[in-house]
């Protein structure tokens, strides 16, 4: 129980009355019944890619993203980072684009943001070993700007390879440009958090980007009761999360 509170407590949510309540799964179905869920438009890509990328495994992969010159931003990238964590994870984290620590470190959520990030996954009963953590984008945009559509569309094979060789239980989007690469549209997280959605079938929880929690601490209160959907689901697919314990 301490141990829970203090993570709860670095998270700015402590004490967590009726927190539980207050988030019932919308769509109480079953992993088998969330497999099923509506197939989600799939982002658009480049032809030449996907058929290429489509047949890698892991380390060949790994070692396409960090080759990739397929847009502009391999000028001005340190090093491509194509993601980190278990290959048999349950849970995949999804992102936006390497800042600047991570394109540094060739490492996903590795600066501010990821440090809360920890503490998220920490507060369901995940460290960053249990999950497989990946962004939409694989290099860094110069100054942290948003992700240009032409480099999603062209990084957007490397990330559905990843979720087919992964195979995730559930995956956790975290802000706009994860949504929108999972989900389609042009959705805003306020506006697509508080529903279950899917990705060819994968359930897809939405809540906020840690980066944006870490400028807008209010809103940390939602992300706990997205983590608490996002624990729910898990444990409908028999993963076993501290609060299912
Ligand atoms: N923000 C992201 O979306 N991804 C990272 O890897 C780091 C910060």
């Amino acid at each position: 129980m301490k141990r829970d509170e203090a993570r709860l407590r670095e998270l700015g949510l402590w004490p967590p009355h009726g927190l539980r309540a207050a988030v019932p799964l919308r769509d109480p179905g079953t992993a088998a019944g969330l497999a099923t869920a509506a197939l989600a438009a799939a982002p658009v890509a480049s032809a030449i890619a996907s058929a290429t990328v489509d047949t890698l495994d892991w380390p060949a992969l790994d070692a396409a993203i960090r080759a990739c010159s397929a847009c502009g931003l391999c000028r001005t990238r340190r090093q491509a980072v194509p993601g980190t964590g278990s290959r048999t994870a349950r849970l995949l984290v999804v992102g936006e684009a390497p800042g600047a620590e991570e394109d540094q470190r060739g490492e996903p959520f590795v600066g501010r943001a990821g440090g809360l990030l920890d503490q998220m996954l920490l507060a369901i009963g995940f460290d960053r070993t249990r999950v497989y953590i990946a962004n939409v984008l694989k290099c860094r945009p110069p100054e942290n700007r948003n992700p240009a559509p032409d480099e999603v569309d062209a990084c957007a094979p490397f990330l559905q390879r990843q979720i087919a060789l992964l195979q995730p239980a559930v995956i956790l989007a975290l802000g706009s440009f994860a949504a929108r690469a999972l989900l389609g549209g042009d959705g805003r997280v306020g506006a697509l958090r508080g529903t279950l959605h899917a990705h060819r079938g994968v359930p897809v929880v939405v809540s906020y980007h840690p980066a944006y929690l870490l400028r807008s601490p209010q809103e940390k209160l939602r992300a706990w009761e997205d983590l608490c959907r996002l624990g729910d689901v898990l444990a409908a697919a028999g993963q076993r999360t501290d609060r299912s314990a």
